[in-house]
C-alpha cells in the first residue's frame, strides 16, 4: 500500500488550471518522487511530467497507471468520474481518489441530486423532474417567475437557465425537451423555484463516512465586472469567502455535508472523493445549488496555495477511510485567483496569441501563476491556447491584500485580447472595509 511509503509516483488527471494546482501541491510533498499528467500540459511541465493520454481514454489511463506502479491517481474533471474511471481503476486495484460511476451521478445528474437532497433533508429549491413539455409548462406556471429550467445531465455549466418570465420557461422547456437542445442531457429537466442571495463555495474531502471540510471559497461565475455577461467556467475565486462565517461554517458541515454522505451510504455507494456543494445563501441559511464531484475550477487554485498539510496524506486518509483521524491546516491570511482568459470567451476566442510577462508575474512576492490553456513555441515563447489561460493566484494577510499583488502580477501579464475581471473578490473586499 501506498500509505507510509517513500517515493511515490502521482498521477494527476486533466490539464487545466485545477489540475496544474494539484500537479503543483502533489510534486512539494516530499514522499512524492514524480508526479505525471494526462494528458498533462507545457504549462504543467514544471511540475508534472505530460503522458498525453486524453481523459476519456479510460482504458489507457488504466494501462498506464499499472504499467508505472503509479500509487496514486488523482482525478480533475467530473468527465472521466461519470464515466466510471474509478470502477474500472478498484476493479484493477490500482488506487484512485474519487466516487464512482454511482456516486458521480450527484454532478451527471440534477434530478438524482434532488433525490439525494430529499433523502438527506437538506435544504435546496421546491422542484420537480420532467420528461413532458405541457405537464412542465404547467408546473413552470404553478411556480411563477421567476424561476429556473435545467437540463438533468452534464452540459458543460450551459444547461441552466434563469428564467424572469413564465414565458422564457416555456421556450427554456420547449428547447431542451422537444428540441433536445442539450441532447441526451435535455431529455429531462428539473424545474426549481429561484433562489435569492450570495453563492458560496464548499468543499469537503469524503472516506464515505467522515468528512473534511476544505477552506470556503467564492467563484465569480460572470464573464464581466458587477457579475455581468454570461455564465463562464469561472472567472476568478478567492478563499476563504466571509459569507460562510465560522459558524455558518459548522452548520453547512452538520446540515448539508454530513446528512448527504449519510445518504449516499445508505444508498450503498462508497463515495470517497471530493464533494462540492455550491451554496445559496440567504439570511443566514445555506441551501444547495448544485453538487460537484470534484474540486472547483477555479475555487482549487486559492484553496491549495493556503493548504499547509499535505494533500496527499489527505486524499489516503480519504481512500484508506481514516478521513475522521486527521486535520488540515490552514494558512490564516487570504487567497485570490484572477482568471485572465482569451478575449470573447465563453464564446468564439483567437488562440495563438503570445503571452508576454508571466516569468515577471511569478516572480512577485505571494504569486503563483496557474497555467488553463498555455503552450509553448520552439522559441520557448508562451502562447495561449484556450479559453482561460492562466489563474493568476497570489496570498496575502487579508483579501486586499491578495487582490492588491494578484492584480500587481495581472498587470505584467499581457497579450492580444486579453480579458479579464477587475473586480474579483470585491465582496469579501467590501465586508473587510464594513468591519474595519
Ligand atoms: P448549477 O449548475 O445548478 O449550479 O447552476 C449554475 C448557476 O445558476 C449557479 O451557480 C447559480 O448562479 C444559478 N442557479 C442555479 N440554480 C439556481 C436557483 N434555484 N436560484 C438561483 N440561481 C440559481
Ligand atoms: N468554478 C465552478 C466549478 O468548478 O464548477
Amino acid at each position: 500500500m501506498a500509505s507510509g511509503a517513500l517515493a511515490l509516483k502521482v498521477l494527476v488527471i486533466g490539464s487545466g488550471g485545477r489540475e496544474h494546482t494539484l500537479a503543483w501541491k502533489i510534486a512539494q510533498d516530499p514522499r512524492v518522487e514524480r508526479v505525471y499528467a494526462a494528458p498533462g500540459s507545457d504549462g504543467m511541465a514544471a511540475v508534472a511530467e505530460s503522458t498525453g493520454i486524453g481523459v476519456g481514454d479510460l482504458e489507457a489511463l488504466a494501462d498506464f497507471a499499472a504499467a508505472q506502479e503509479i500509487a496514486l491517481t488523482v482525478v480533475g474533471p467530473e468527465a472521466p468520474l461519470a464515466a466510471g474511471i474509478v470502477d474500472l481503476f478498484r476493479e484493477r486495484g490500482l488506487r484512485i481518489f474519487g466516487p464512482d460511476r454511482e456516486g458521480a451521478q450527484l454532478e451527471s445528474s440534477k434530478a438524482f441530486t434532488k433525490e439525494i437532497l430529499a433523502e438527506a433533508g437538506v435544504p435546496t429549491a421546491a422542484y420537480e423532474t420532467f420528461t413532458e413539455v405541457e405537464p412542465a409548462r404547467e408546473f413552470a406556471r404553478h411556480l411563477g417567475a421567476p424561476l429556473v429550467v435545467k437540463a438533468d445531465g452534464l452540459a458543460a455549466g450551459k444547461g441552466v437557465v434563469i428564467c424572469a418570465t413564465v414565458e422564457e420557461a416555456d421556450s427554456a422547456i420547449e428547447s431542451m425537451l422537444r428540441d433536445g437542445r442539450f441532447g441526451e442531457a435535455s431529455r429531462r429537466i428539473v424545474i426549481e423555484e429561484f433562489l435569492d442571495g450570495e453563492e458560496a463555495s464548499f468543499m469537503a474531502l469524503t472516506d464515505g463516512k467522515h468528512v473534511l471540510a476544505l477552506a470556503s471559497s467564492q467563484d465569480h461565475k460572470a464573464a464581466f465586472d458587477g457579475d455581468k455577461g454570461p455564465n463562464t467556467g469561472g472567472m476568478g475565486a478567492y478563499s476563504p469567502a466571509p459569507v460562510i462565517s465560522d459558524e455558518r461554517y459548522s452548520e453547512v458541515i452538520e446540515t448539508v455535508i454530513e446528512p448527504t454522505v449519510a445518504a449516499l451510504a445508505r444508498r450503498g455507494i462508497d463515495y470517497r472523493g471530493v464533494l462540492y456543494a455550491g451554496l445559496m445563501i440567504h439570511e443566514g441559511r445555506a441551501k444547495v445549488l448544485e453538487y460537484n464531484v470534484r474540486f472547483g475550477d477555479p475555487e482549487c487554485q486559492p484553496i491549495m496555495v493556503r493548504l499547509r498539510s499535505s494533500l496527499v496524506d489527505l486524499i489516503e486518509a480519504a481512500i484508506d477511510g481514516r478521513l475522521g483521524e486527521v486535520s488540515a491546516e490552514w494558512d490564516e491570511g487570504s487567497a485570490v485567483c484572477v482568471v485572465m482568459a482569451s478575449g470573447g470567451y465563453p464564446g468564439d476566442y483567437s488562440k495563438g496569441e503570445v503571452i508576454t510577462g508571466i516569468e515577471q508575474a511569478a516572480g512577485l512576492e505571494g504569486v503563483e501563476v496557474f497555467h488553463a490553456g498555455t503552450k509553448r513555441d520552439e522559441q520557448g515563447r508562451w502562447l495561449s491556447s484556450g479559453g482561460r489561460v492562466l489563474g493568476v493566484t497570489a496570498t496575502g494577510a487579508d483579501v486586499r491584500e491578495a487582490v492588491e499583488r494578484a492584480y500587481g502580477a495581472v498587470g505584467a501579464i499581457d497579450w492580444n485580447d486579453v480579458h479579464y475581471r477587475g473586480d474579483i473578490g470585491h465582496r469579501a473586499v467590501a465586508r473587510e472595509k464594513e468591519a474595519s
